[in-house]
């Protein structure tokens, strides 16, 4: 038996010895590259009885046409493959392992607290593929749709888990405010409450660990300020790791200085956490190691023809003079840090528009300058190729709050190592 579905004819022929399917579209309306018309038919041979009789029910059922059913069962078929996790059901097929950027995993993510996508470049830079992404400030909105044709879903806290689409890897930097010195001490000398005792961004990872718990991401990577391992006396951490490692997350976790990959000291905690029921309690997860030669000087980062408006003002440069002279007096060593052009610079942060005075360049006999937006993304690992959007200010305190998406992509290749493991050990039960 055979059945032959054409499109001109509409014809359903019924052939002897085995079932074949033809589906065939107009020659007018097909593609056509380099002046030939691409084939637009196609032939399955050899259907099963019981395929052919559900064919046969659901065109009745749904009143369409065998072509039309099949037709619309393909390109829902092509969609929904663009979005399958790896992990959803069953492993991988190790055809589909070999897709994606080079000849990487083809892993999907979701991008939460996203901000500007640091982990995002990251990711994608190893074969990963975005399926989501939540930010809520909208200077931040703009550079991300500008930089991935896509505007992030706003707070995260009014998003149902299931608004967000299946995933193997969660990435999310969730807000560091609460958990950082800038912000303990700021929020302590407000009298307000900080870490898990603030009721709106403290909450914020039990958030993230709801989503967690029920869309069970075969990986977790988050990231975070160093001093989220030491605040409140390490109590803060001590929630964090228990209540990932209560859901089944086997914890890694290292603060990584960023120095190595861009000419700035930037420490953050990076947390990656794989399904125990899926990885085992001791998957070969190692962090990665340094390169063994330093990437860029700051030197590297440097626009050739800075405009003056980054130049400091006398007014701004005396000020900075002599706060910092008070501090040395006092004992402290507060106060602007000039780069050495030829070493790395202090931390970039979100404060950075404010005076820029923790990284200023020497200009010779003249007044030092600060960074231009252009080389503080530089500066960040963010690749000239990326427009920017916002003005300065917003530029300085999107940077300051990103990671350094070179960083993430050093970690993320750790990871799909552990997944080209998983993959391998467990071929035998595809
Ligand atoms: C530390 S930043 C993340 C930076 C990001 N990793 C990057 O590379 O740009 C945290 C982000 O969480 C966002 N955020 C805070 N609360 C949020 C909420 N309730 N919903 C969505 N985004 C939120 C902030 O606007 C901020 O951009």
């Amino acid at each position: 038996m055979g059945l032959v579905i054409d499109t001109y004819l509409n014809a359903i022929l019924f052939l002897d010895s085995h079932w074949e399917i033809l589906i065939s579209c107009d020659s007018k309306m097909s593609p056509r590259r380099n002046g030939r018309v691409l084939m637009t038919s196609m032939l399955i041979r050899d259907i099963s009885g019981k395929l052919r009789s559900w064919i046969s029910e659901e065109c009745d059922r749904l009143k369409v046409s065998r072509q039309e059913f099949l037709l619309s069962l393909l390109t829902k078929a092509c969609d929904v493959d663009e979005r399958l996790p790896l992990f959803e059901g069953a492993p991988a097929q190790p055809d589909r392992a070999q897709q994606g950027a080079g000849r990487s995993l083809p892993f999907s993510f979701v991008d939460l607290f996203a901000g500007i996508g640091g982990l995002r470049l990251g990711l994608e830079a190893v074969g990963g593929r975005c399926l989501f992404s939540s930010e809520w400030d909208r200077y931040s909105q703009k550079t991300y749709n500008a930089w991935f044709n896509e505007v992030p879903k706003g707070d995260i806290t009014k998003i149902e888990p299931s608004e967000i689409p299946d995933h193997d890897v969660l990435a999310a930097g969730f807000p560091c405010q609460p958990f950082s010195i800038a912000g303990v001490s700021k929020k302590n000398a407000l009298g307000l409450p900080h870490g898990f005792k603030d009721v709106t961004q403290g909450n914020l990872f039990f958030t993230l660990a709801a989503i967690i718990r029920i869309k069970r991401p075969a990986v977790i990577m988050l990231e975070n300020v160093k001093n989220l391992q030491s605040h409140d006396q390490g109590r803060t951490w001590e929630v964090i790791r228990t209540t990932l490692e209560e859901m089944k997350y086997r914890i890694f976790t290292k603060v990584i200085d960023a120095a190595a990959w861009v000419p700035q000291h930037r420490e953050r905690v990076i947390i990656v956490g794989f399904d125990s029921f899926l990885f085992g309690c001791d998957p070969p997860f190692n962090f990665p190691k340094e390169p063994e030669k330093r990437c860029s000087k700051f030197r590297d980062i440097l626009e050739s023809y800075p405009d003056e408006r980054y130049t400091l003002s006398d007014h701004l440069w005396g000020y900075l003079k002599e706060y910092a002279q008070r501090h040395k007096e006092k004992g402290n060593g507060f106060g602007y840090g000039m780069v050495d052009l030829d070493g790395v610079s202090r931390t970039l942060s979100a404060r950075y528009f404010k005076d820029g005075s923790e990284i200023l360049i020497p200009q010779g006999n003249k007044n030092p300058r600060r960074l231009t937006p252009r080389e503080a993304a530089r500066l960040m690992g963010f690749p000239d190729r990326l427009p920017i959007v916002v003005s300065d200010t917003q530029a300085y305190r999107q940077f300051g709050n990103a990671v350094v998406p070179p960083v993430v992509e050093a970690v993320a290749k750790q990871v799909v190592k552990v997944l080209e493991w998983h993959f391998k050990t467990n071929m035998g039960e595809l």
